[in-house]
Parts: C-alpha cells; structure tokens; sequence
C-alpha cells in the first residue's frame, strides 16, 4: 500500500474515531443526563418508534427510567435530546417558554406541519397568530357554536343509528373535521367535489413514523398527503380573494382582510400552515379521545350510568325537553368534566412534547447543553403512582373537587406555559355535547375493534366498531 493511502486511511479512521467518540461522548460543560446516543446518526429512533400495546408508559421511556431515573438523555430523529419524566422539570420548561427553552419539533415534523407553522414561530408572530386562533375558538366564539355543535352532532347519530354497525374513530373524526372545516374555511364537504379530509387520511399515518421519504414509506405518503392538502386550501384562497365577502364569515375571510392591511405581518404562507396545522390538531385529537370515551363507557357500566344521570337531569330541568343545550347547561356538567380528563389523562394523545434549550441549563444537578431538545413526557406523570393512585385505573371520582380545566404540575394533556393548547375548550365542548347526546338519546353496542396502539402516537388499527340504537324516551332513568 502507498504511503499517500494509507495516511489517507489513518486520518479517514481517526476522523470517525473522533467523530464517533464526539457522538458518544458529547460536549458539554456540566454533567450530562445519563443515557445513550444510540446509534451513529440513527440514535434511538427506531426504539422510539417502536409499537406497543398498552396503556402504560411506553416500554422506550419506562426501559430508560429504570436504568437512568427520570432525567435521561438519547438521540431522535438526528437530534440530540433529553427526556423529562420528572414533573417538576416539565413544569419548568413550560414556565420559561421564551426565556430558558423554546417551542422546538424535530425537523421531520416541521417538514409535514410546514416551516412556518405555529408552534415554529416564537414572540410577537406567535402571541399574533395565538390571538387570531382565540378569537375563534375562545369562550365567546364556542357559546355561539354550541347550537351548530349539537345540530351536527345530533344528525350525525340520527345517520349512524340507520346503519348495521359504525367505526367510531373514523365517523367522528369526519363529524369534527367537517365541524372545523366550516367553521375555518366554509368547506362543506357534502357540496365539495374534492376530498379535503382524504389527505389528511393519508397524512396521518405517516406523522408519527420513521422519517424516511422514499415512495412505499408511511412519512413519504405524509409529505405527499400535505401537499395536496396545502394546494387545495391554496386554491380555496384564492378563490375566495377573487369572490370576498361583504361580513366575515370564516376564517379565511379574517385572514384576507389581515393579508390586505397595510404592514400586516400575516404571509400567506403562514396563514395558510395555521390552516393545515389547526385543521389537522382539531380532528385527529379530538375523535381520538371521544373513540375512547365511548369506549370507557362501554367498559365501565357504573361510569356510563352516573354520566347518564348528569345529562338526564339536565334535560329534567328544562321547561322544554326540547330546546337545545344552553353554556349554563354546559359549564353545570361536573361529572362530565371530570370523565373527559381521567380519558384524556389515560389516552396520552400526544406522547412528546418538544422543546429547545437557548443556553446551557442547569437542573438538578444536570446540565441540559444550549440547542440540546428537550422531550417533555406527559404519559411518564400521567401514569405515575406517586402523583395518581393506581394509575391505569379509569376513575373519572379521582378529579372529584379538584383542578379539571387547565394545566397543573401533573396533568399536561394539553401541553402547559404560555402554549397551552388553544383548541383546548373546543375540544371540550365537543366531547360534551357529543357524549350529551349520546347518552340522551341512543344506546349502543360494541360490535369489534377497540384495541389500541401506541407508535407512539394513540391509535386504534381496528377500529372500533358499534351499532347504535335510539332510546324510546329521553328521560328514563336507568341507562
Ligand atoms: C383532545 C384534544 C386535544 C389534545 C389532547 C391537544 C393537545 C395539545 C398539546 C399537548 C399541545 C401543546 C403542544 C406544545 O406545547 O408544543 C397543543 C397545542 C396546540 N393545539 Fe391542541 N390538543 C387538542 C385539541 C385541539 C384542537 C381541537 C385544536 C384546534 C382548534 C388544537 C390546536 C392546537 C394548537 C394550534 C396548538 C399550538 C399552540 C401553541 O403552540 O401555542 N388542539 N395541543
């Protein structure tokens, strides 16, 4: 071998020599978390990924608490990243939103949720965007809803209860996007010719999967999934600039009006991935926590009847029977309160939450590295003993008499800080009223499906399936 080779060969080893000691060993001017970079490149990615079956902490997370406590460090995704299960540590990522951390996905997820999306952009744009989404889905927006929430509901039931059996995932998650797409964009998808949802179908299954974008792959269907997406809600803007309106109606006349200020902020670019990204959060969350809802009742009688008994008597007490849900009669649904956060709490519909630390931290004797992520874990303190007794039980009793409708230390379902989910309350009056009717009105029974998976988004790969039935009258009391 030439000497010119083999000092090529010996630079070449000592370079990935140092290079994977760098991967193994990172820099850092405290004391790392413990944990393992994993794999060159790879990390832990595909154990992150990697499925399981149950409603506990997934066998990634609860492996690495074992070994390491409930501050580890890991790789994902190509990114160097530490794992928060310790609840006082998540409590203060959320509070220093802005200071010490900042709103931060993996770059995959930016890709499929588009660059500029909201949770990408930091400060004025942010607060910007956060007050345009309030504006309709805050309090005063979900009061005026409420009618149009139960009108949809109720027909939707009426339809169901006419056929042999219903998947309930899909049939919901259709009812909420059609809700959501009215009330952004006034698309009604029984008068479209195109299938807006239909590529948000596709969209979903590659979220949350490996990030590998060659045809055949789940992430490739993804991106292909949201470019389609985007280019109908482009086309949809457009069309509505050439035909505006003489009153705001929907969304998308807001943002035309914005986009037409002069020294607006607003691109179309972003206004159009706010589309996507609340299109996408509103139904895929929701109808994920309301499959399960109905779920639990189905599996807890006792559960189903005190829930029953809190809308029967609600109808009880009205003149008319038949007038429809008032916001007094909404906020009054203690029991259902309480049973929609013991789901929420259970269903672990968003397993991560991302974070980037803007300098080096110090934390219980740990140093989180300046531009390390940081992984908060809500299923780890969801389903800690310690914080809820006997954790996997479903027991909507435990939230009795105490905080059900923000964020705390322990309950971070819908995230905390300053980006605690804006679509919060909107979810929530959908899966009163939904259940509301339901338990009123119908009786069901589950035919298959059920089971669930965890990638380590919430899923259900078979579906669950049920027959509906209407009840002779309202206001019978057993269920
Ligand atoms: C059961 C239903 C839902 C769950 C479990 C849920 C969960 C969450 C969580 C955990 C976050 C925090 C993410 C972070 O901090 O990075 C979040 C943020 C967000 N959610 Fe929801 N969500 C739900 C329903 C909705 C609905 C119905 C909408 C749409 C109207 C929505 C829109 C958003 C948006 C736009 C953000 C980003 C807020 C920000 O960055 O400040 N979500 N959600």
């Amino acid at each position: 071998m030439s000497p010119f080779v083999l000092s090529i060969m010996v630079v070449g080893i000592t370079s990935i020599s140092c290079w994977l000691y760098r991967w193994w060993n990172p820099r850092c001017k405290g004391k790392l978390p413990p944990g393992s970079m994993g794999w060159p490149l790879l990390g832990e990615t595909l154990e992150f990924f990697a499925p399981n079956t149950t409603f506990d902490v997934s066998s990634f997370v609860r492996k690495r608490m074992e070994r390491h406590g409930p501050i580890f460090r890991t790789s994902l995704v190509g990114r160097p990243i530490v794992v928060s299960t310790d609840p006082e540590l998540n409590y203060f990522v959320f509070q220093q939103e802005g200071q010490m951390f900042q709103s931060w996905y993996p770059d995959t997820f930016t890709e499929i949720f588009g660059r500029q999306n909201v949770g990408s952009l930091h400060g004025f744009m942010y607060k910007y965007l956060k007050n345009m989404v309030l504006s309709l889905f805050g309090p005063e927006s979900l009061k005026k809803m409420l009618p149009e929430v139960e009108g949809t509901v109720l027909k939707q039931l009426h339809q169901w209860s006419s056929r042999d059996m219903v998947e309930l995932k899909d049939a919901t998650a259709s009812m909420i996007f059609n809700l959501t797409a009215k009330k952004l964009i006034s698309h009604e998808a029984e008068n479209s010719s195109e299938n807006l949802r239909e590529n948000f179908v596709a969209f979903i299954k590659g979220l949350i999967s490996f990030p590998l974008d060659i045809p055949g792959t789940a992430y490739h269907e993804c991106l292909q999934g949201r470019k389609r997406a985007m280019k109908m809600l482009k086309n949809m803007l457009q069309d509505r600039r050439m035909k505006p309106r003489k009153h705001n109606q929907d969304f998308f006349d807001y943002v035309l009006e914005e986009l037409s200020k002069e020294g607006t902020v607003l691109t179309e670019g972003i206004a159009l991935d706010l589309m996507f990204v609340l299109l996408f959060a509103s139904f895929e969350t929701t109808s994920l926590a309301l499959t399960l809802a109905v779920k639990y009742l189905t599996d807890y009688p006792l559960v189903l009847q005190t829930l029953t008994e809190e809308h029967k008597a609600i109808l009880r007490r009205r003149e008319n029977m038949d007038s429809g849900l008032t916001w007094k009669e909404y906020k009054s649904m203690t029991f259902t309160f309480q049973f929609i956060s013991e789901t929420v709490r259970l269903a672990n519909i968003v397993p991560g939450i991302f974070r980037k630390a803007l300098r080096d931290i110090n934390f219980k004797g740990y140093m989180i590295p300046a531009g390390w992520g940081v992984m908060v874990c809500p299923p780890a303190v969801h389903l800690n003993p310690d914080k809820y007794e006997n954790p996997l039980d479903f027991n909507p009793w435990r939230w009795k008499g105490g905080e059900i409708n923000g964020a705390s230390k322990h309950f971070m379902a819908f995230g905390g800080g300053m980006r605690f989910c804006v679509g919060a309350d909107f979810s929530k009056v959908q899966m009163a009223v939904f259940l509301h009717c339901l338990v009123t009105k119908y009786r069901w029974n589950a035919i298959k499906g059920g089971n669930i998976l965890r990638t380590p988004g919430l899923q259900f790969p078979d579906g669950f399936h049920v027959q509906l039935s209407e009840r002779s009258s309202g206001v019978e009391s057993s269920p």
